[in-house]
């Protein structure tokens, strides 16, 4: 390996730049040149890229979002649009390929690498979801999480001023990692997930029979199958008699802000390690932190192992800690 690319795609999420500043840092460190790519997968169809330096990553360890910029590449999913961009590739002599997103973006790297194995993959978790398999964490998750938690808080002190029951929507469309999370750290009374039914009967139920309470917040991913916030709110207002109902979408501000130290530290981390293990000579694999351990897991199998869920164990918590 002598020039290794970075690239990012998919969602943005805090921690990307971290991350591109480890593989920067960890290639020249090994003698070797990097090169940033712009826009994803289209800065490979567009030849978008330049050679990165020690100092293009100065300055940007507590930045949100992506200085590389990020977006969801259509063109990269045909045989065409990976042929311009292998030959992109091929022309600057580029041998390696460190893609940070989610699995719309890991599938892209492994189709790639499987036409053209000459370009070595190495795939970093980066997504708020934190809903891919081969990592406990994914960069972003804990930010996103915090910015959550700082946002509950703030209608806590609104709701309970009013009497008023609120129903938040957080993001996760396929996935309620961070309403789950979220939820438990700032004491929501129920949280609802597009990985389990909740009943609105029941959730009316222990809304109208929790004693005492004069306000409460309700925690929806907008996954959930009841169709987001604004639906089960209206569904919720006309039966339930002790509240006013409100609805907050935080929609793309989870999205943003300076990483946390959780999701600086992860993004280098990962970083460092996708550079050393593309240096050791492995290919279409995920780097990702399992307990406090750097792992290795197979492209293929981060994208169809379904093994990944929720804990039952945190969802009987909520229950009992919200009565
Ligand atoms: O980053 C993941 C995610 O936030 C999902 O939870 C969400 O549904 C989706 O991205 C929305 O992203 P965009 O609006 O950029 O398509």
């Amino acid at each position: 390996i002598r020039k290794i690319a970075v690239l990012t795609s998919g969602g943005d999420a805090p921690g990307m730049n971290p991350c591109i500043r480890a593989v920067v840092r960890t290639a020249i460190y090994n003698n070797k040149e990097a090169f940033g790519v712009m826009q994803g997968y289209q800065g490979l169809i567009d030849n978008n890229m330049y050679e990165m330096k020690t100092r293009s990553v100065s300055n940007i360890l507590h930045l949100g979002g992506t200085i590389l910029k990020t977006a969801r590449c259509m063109p990269f999913k045909t045989d065409e649009g990976q042929e311009i961009a292998y030959r992109n590739l091929k022309e600057r002599e580029i041998d390696a390929l460190v893609v940070i997103g989610g699995d719309g973006t890991f599938t892209g790297a492994l189709r790639f690498s499987k036409r053209y194995p000459d370009i070595a993959v190495m795939g970093v978790p980066g997504t708020i979801d934190n809903d891919l398999y081969g990592t406990d964490y994914t960069l972003g998750f804990d930010t996103a999480t915090n910015t959550v938690i700082e946002a509950l808080d703030k209608i806590r002190d609104t709701a309970d001023s009013h009497d008023r029951l609120f129903f938040v929507e957080v993001m996760g469309r396929d996935a309620g990692c961070i309403a789950l999370r979220a939820g438990i750290a700032g004491g929501a009374e129920a949280i609802m997930l597009p990985e389990t039914e909740t009943a609105l009967d029941d959730l009316i139920n222990d809304l109208e029979s929790s004693p005492n309470k004069s306000s409460s917040i309700v925690i929806v991913a907008e996954g959930d199958h009841h169709g987001g916030a604004y639906d089960i709110a209206k569904i919720v207002k006309d039966r339930i008699k002790s509240y006013h109902t409100k609805v907050t979408i935080l929609g793309h501000l989870q999205r943003g802000g300076s990483p946390s130290s959780f999701d600086r530290i992860l993004g280098s981390r990962l970083g460092y390690a996708a550079v050393n293990a593309l240096l050791r000579g492995e290919s279409q694999k995920m780097v990702g932190l399992r307990g406090n351990s750097i792992v290795l897991t197979e492209l293929e199998e981060a994208l169809t192992n379904h093994e990944f869920k929720l804990e039952d164990d945190l969802m009987e918590m909520v229950k009992v800690l919200s009565i």
